[in-house]
Order: structure tokens, then sequence, then C-alpha cells
């Protein structure tokens, strides 16, 4: 039942903008590892982003700021071996870009030699033109990411949405503008009202993909693991889960438990 275009052969940037001008919605997920990857690319989606969740869904932090760029790379790269269809973003995780624009380009630059994927994502606005004007002149894909930026949590102090005030919104809108003025090819909008995300994706030619941010975004983005019911406890309003993969998981051991106990696995077909 998957209803991905068959004429995208290979999702580039390119694609993601003709979508936008063609007004299809463009869908994207997370993956951290090769098999996960491989579901996920065969099932249609067009962009997968490695992203620093993996930081939270795969090592169990609490939040994003302990990821490296070499777990990051290690991610990464697992994830292309199993892509054929959609374009790959890596995060470049907490540390590696702020600042620093020698830095920020060393660290895309791994990301995309070590790891094989096709663009970098980062956090900020004005904060870090610096790190991504550099980064887009070495010829690397670079996604912007506003609204809620995990990575500045200890900042905001919460997790509740984003630019509700005027001038939050105000410099929300000036950064967007800013991110495409300078090279960005797609912008993710997280945790943003609804009202706000229609009115940046209106008046910026480059697609936006929301989380959180309402049905006006060019595109969405999920936690994999988030969507599919694996990560039990994390309830936010935006998240529709799609599969309830803890329980059935859970029961699927149960089951091969009481086999083993039963002495019912394996039987003699399944021995040598
Ligand atoms: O790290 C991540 O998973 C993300 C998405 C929530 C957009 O940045």
């Amino acid at each position: 039942m998957s209803v991905h275009n068959p004429d995208i052969k290979r999702v580039t940037t390119h694609t993601i903008q003709e979508l936008k001008n063609k007004g299809e919605k463009i869908s994207a997920l997370t993956a951290y590892d090769y098999s996960m990857a491989r579901v996920v690319d065969a099932a249609g989606v067009e962009l997968i982003l490695v992203g620093d969740s993996a930081s939270n869904v795969m090592a169990g932090h609490e939040t994003t700021l302990p990821i490296t760029l070499d777990q990051m790379i290690y991610h990464a790269s697992s994830v292309v071996r199993a892509v054929k269809r959609a374009l790959v973003v890596v995060d470049l995780p907490f540390g590696s870009y702020q600042g620093n624009s020698s830095e920020a380009l060393r660290s895309a630059i791994r990301i995309m030699k070590e790891s094989g994927a096709h663009a970098v994502k980062l956090e900020g606005g004005l904060e870090v033109k610096e790190s991504i004007v550099r980064i887009l002149s070495a010829g690397v894909p670079v996604m912007g990411h506003l609204g809620l930026t995990p990575q500045s949590i200890y900042k905001f102090g919460t997790y509740a949405v984003r630019a509700k005030e005027e001038a939050e919104a105000q410099k929300l809108m000036d950064d967007a503008r800013m991110l495409e003025d300078i090279g960005c090819f797609s912008l993710v909008l997280e945790k943003i009202p609804a009202s706000l995300t229609r009115q940046v994706s209106q008046s910026l030619h480059i697609p936006t993909i929301g989380i959180g941010a309402g049905p006006d975004a060019d595109g969405q983005i999920l936690v994999l693991h988030d969507l599919l019911g694996i990560t039990k406890d994390f309830k936010p309003r935006f998240l529709r889960r799609y599969a309830d993969l803890s329980t059935i998981i859970t029961e699927a051991i149960a089951h091969y438990v009481d086999d083993v106990k039963a002495r019912d696995f394996p039987n003699e077909n399944e021995a040598y």
C-alpha cells in the first residue's frame, strides 16, 4: 500500500524542491541503523534524517547534547549503506559547529566523507550563519532547523511550543529568510504555532519540514521510534502513532521465552 512516487529514482535536494514547487507534500522520517533504514527507504519516504535524537532513542540519554560526531558518523554510515532512494541528511551534533566556522566545516566534511550522506542539518539562525556559509561554500547542502531546537534545551528550560510571542515569531521569520538567502536547501520547523508555519512556508521558496508545526509545512517529519510506538512514554500532542510495536515485540519475546522454557523451541525441524 505504498504511495511513494515511482517516478523518483533517487531523491536529491532538487527533488525536494520540485515537490514543493508542484505542491506535493514531502515525507521524512528519522533512522539510525542499517536494518530500519532499509525498511524506511523501501516504504517510500523521500528524506531520511539521521537525527541527533539518536542520543535519546538509541543511547537512552535525556537530551541530544551528549552524542558525539564519531557516533553520528557511525549511525549515518549504517543508514547510508541501507538507503537506495531517499535523501540522507545528518545532524551536526552539539559542539561540532557552534561558534567556530572552521570547526563547523571540518565536522560537515567528516560527515560527508566518512558516512557518504548527502547533506547536513544544524540548529539555529543568525548565531550560526557564519558556520552555515562556510559549509555551503564547500558544496555541502545544508538544512536549517528553527523553533524548538533541542540542542538549546538548557537555554529554553522546557520542550514547550516556541515562538508564541510576537518578538520570537519575528526573529524566527527573519532567521528563516536569512537561511534561504544564504542557500539552505530546506528548513525544519519544530514545535511552533501552525499559523507561523503557514506564514514561513508561504513566504519561502525552499521547502519547510514540520514536526509539531501543523499541517501547512511543505513536509512532515517524525522520529521513527515514536511513529512505531517503540517509545511509549513520549506522548506529545503532535505525535500520531501508526503502530504499537512495543506491545508486539514484547508479546513475541514473551512467547519465545515460554517456548524455550517448555522445550518447544527448537523442534526437530529447527535442528540439524
Ligand atoms: O534529531 C531529530 O530527530 C530531529 C527531528 C526531530 C527533526 O532533529
